[in-house]
C-alpha cells in the first residue's frame, strides 16, 4: 500500500477545494491511501509524514510567493527533514509559485 500525504494552505478555501479533490483522485487509485492534512494538522504531525511515499503540497499565492502558513510548516519540516538521509522531499512546483523553495 502506497501512502500519499497532501498537506495545504487555504486562507479562503479555495485551495481547500483543490486539495479534497486531489485527495479523493489519490484514495480512488487501488493500492493508495491517501491522508489530507491541513499545513497546521502536518506541523504537529511531522512523525506521521515521514510515513507517507509521497507528499503533495498545496497552498494559494499571496503576495507574490507561498502563503506565510505554508511557509512555517515548511521551515518547521525542514528541521526535521534536512537531517534525514534516505528521503528526498520536494515540493511540487505550481506555475504561479515559481520560487517555491526545495526542501530537498
Ligand atoms: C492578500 C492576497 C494576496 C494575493 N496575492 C496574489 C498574487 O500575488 N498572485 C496571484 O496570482 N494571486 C494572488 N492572490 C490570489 C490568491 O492566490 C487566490 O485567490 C487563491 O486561490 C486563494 O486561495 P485560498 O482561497 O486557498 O486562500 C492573493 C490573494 C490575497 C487574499
Amino acid at each position: 500500500m502506497a501512502i500519499v500525504a497532501i498537506v495545504y494552505h487555504s486562507g479562503f478555501g479555495h485551495t481547500k477545494l483543490q486539495a479534497e479533490a486531489v485527495h479523493r483522485g489519490a484514495r480512488s487509485v487501488a493500492g493508495v491511501e491517501a491522508r489530507l492534512y491541513t499545513s497546521e494538522e502536518g506541523i504537529s504531525k511531522l512523525d506521521e509524514l515521514d510515513q507517507a511515499d509521497a507528499i503533495i503540497f498545496g497552498c494559494p499565492t499571496y503576495m507574490g510567493n507561498i502563503s506565510a502558513e505554508m511557509k512555517k510548516f515548511i521551515e518547521v519540516a525542514a528541521k526535521k527533514w534536512f537531517t534525514q538521509s534516505g528521503k528526498t522531499r520536494w515540493p511540487a512546483r505550481s506555475p504561479i509559485h515559481p520560487r517555491f523553495p526545495a526542501i530537498n
